[in-house]
């Protein structure tokens, strides 16, 4: 009688461990997908000078719902409200992938370059300038983008690059950027004139596979800006550290620190409507770059002159 009755119920019992048993083996095979309950957002502070942002002032959440999830989206993926209107697309937070950093291509920016961004905005985009919101509004918003993806607590920011003084501008400092504008192929995407048209500029997709087209240098007047800042040390950073996320790539491990100067000072050129000490130098040279005229290294001695003998090498690319 009360073993007839025990059997099945030991039977549920073992077939109840078996299913259990089961599905936590299966549960390793099957990917995990679906939803899951929401997890607390860690908790995140920036430091900035000497402000500090918190992500979960209850500052950083109401602002960051207010002025940017409309675009960036309330859970920081770039999927906000206005989001299929906008062209670039607003920057999607769980990637952590950033076009202004001070820091070396690939490596996550400095709190710094996150709160400079927001109050600059990206200029020929829709991302706004938020100089209208205080420093500590910014600074929390700085640490709350910094909960969106796991990338932040596993990662520090790469070193800030370093910038050498800038030397003056010369006639020659501006050939032989030329010279590197052309050797390194700038002009491939950016257009011989620098007007955003080279052969491969149509053709160009960022990361998350939508059309990009490379800058206009010759489009800008006195006001012109770049994304990442406005003045010749900007320039000077955004070449040496790449515009993560785009095909524009980082040139540190081509160009020599000094050389870099001379393309920053080619550059300004081609901005031809902005007046800048380049275009003076430029108009009291005529209005043309001469050829670069590669400098030879020093003679070792006893040897006689190298420069009479071999000749100054001519860059004849252009
Ligand atoms: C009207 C839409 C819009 C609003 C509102 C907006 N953004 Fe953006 N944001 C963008 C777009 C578009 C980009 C990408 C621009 C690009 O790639 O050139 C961007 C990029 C960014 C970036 C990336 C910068 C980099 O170096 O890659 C940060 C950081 C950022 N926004 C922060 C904010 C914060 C903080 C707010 C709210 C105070 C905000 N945004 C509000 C549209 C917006
Ligand atoms: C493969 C194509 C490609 C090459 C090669 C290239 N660029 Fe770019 N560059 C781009 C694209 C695309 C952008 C626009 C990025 C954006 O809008 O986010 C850009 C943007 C820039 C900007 C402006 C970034 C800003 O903050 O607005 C500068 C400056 C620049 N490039 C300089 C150079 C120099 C100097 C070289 C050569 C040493 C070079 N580029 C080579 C594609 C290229």
């Amino acid at each position: 009688m009360n073993n007839s009755k025990a059997m099945p119920s030991v039977s549920a019992i073992l077939s109840f461990i078996l299913a259990a048993g089961f599905t936590v083996a299966r549960a390793q095979e099957v990917p995990d997908v679906g939803p899951h309950p929401p997890m607390p957002p860690p908790h995140m502070e920036s430091h900035i000078g000497n402000l500090t942002g918190n992500s979960d002032s209850d500052n950083a959440g109401f602002i960051y719902r207010r002025y940017c999830a409309g675009c960036h989206g309330e859970l920081g993926d770039g999927q906000g409200e206005n989001t299929p209107w906008l062209d670039p697309k607003p920057r999607n937070f769980t990637l952590a992938t950033f076009k202004c950093r001070s820091t070396p291509t690939g490596t996550l920016p400095t709190d710094e370059d996150l709160f400079n961004s927001i109050e600059r905005g990206l200029t020929n985009s829709n991302m706004p300038t938020w100089n209208t919101l205080s420093r500590q509004d910014r600074a929390d918003l700085v640490a709350l983008i910094k909960t969106f993806s796991p990338r932040w607590q596993k990662e520090k920011p790469g070193d800030p690059i370093k910038i050498p003084p800038e030397p003056p501008v010369t006639i020659e400092s501006i050939s032989h950027g030329k010279a590197l504008f052309t050797k390194l192929e700038c002009w491939k995407c950016h257009g011989p004139q620098g007007k955003g048209d080279g052969p491969s500029a149509s053709t160009l997709t960022d990361s998350q596979d939508n059309p990009i087209r490379p800058y206009n240098f010759a489009a800008g007047k006195d006001d012109s800006r770049f994304k990442c800042g406005s003045t010749n040390a900007d320039i000077y950073k955004i070449f040496m550290t790449g515009v993560d996320g785009t095909p524009m790539p980082s040139f540190a491990d081509t160009i020599q620190p000094a050389d870099a100067w001379d393309l920053v000072h080619f550059l300004r050129t081609l901005q031809v409507h902005r007046h800048s000490k380049e275009n003076d130098v430029l108009k009291a040279a005529g209005g043309k770059i001469p050829p670069y005229v590669e400098k030879q290294a020093e003679a070792p001695a006893g040897q006689s002159d190298a420069r009479t003998a071999g000749g100054g090498k001519l860059n004849t690319i252009f």
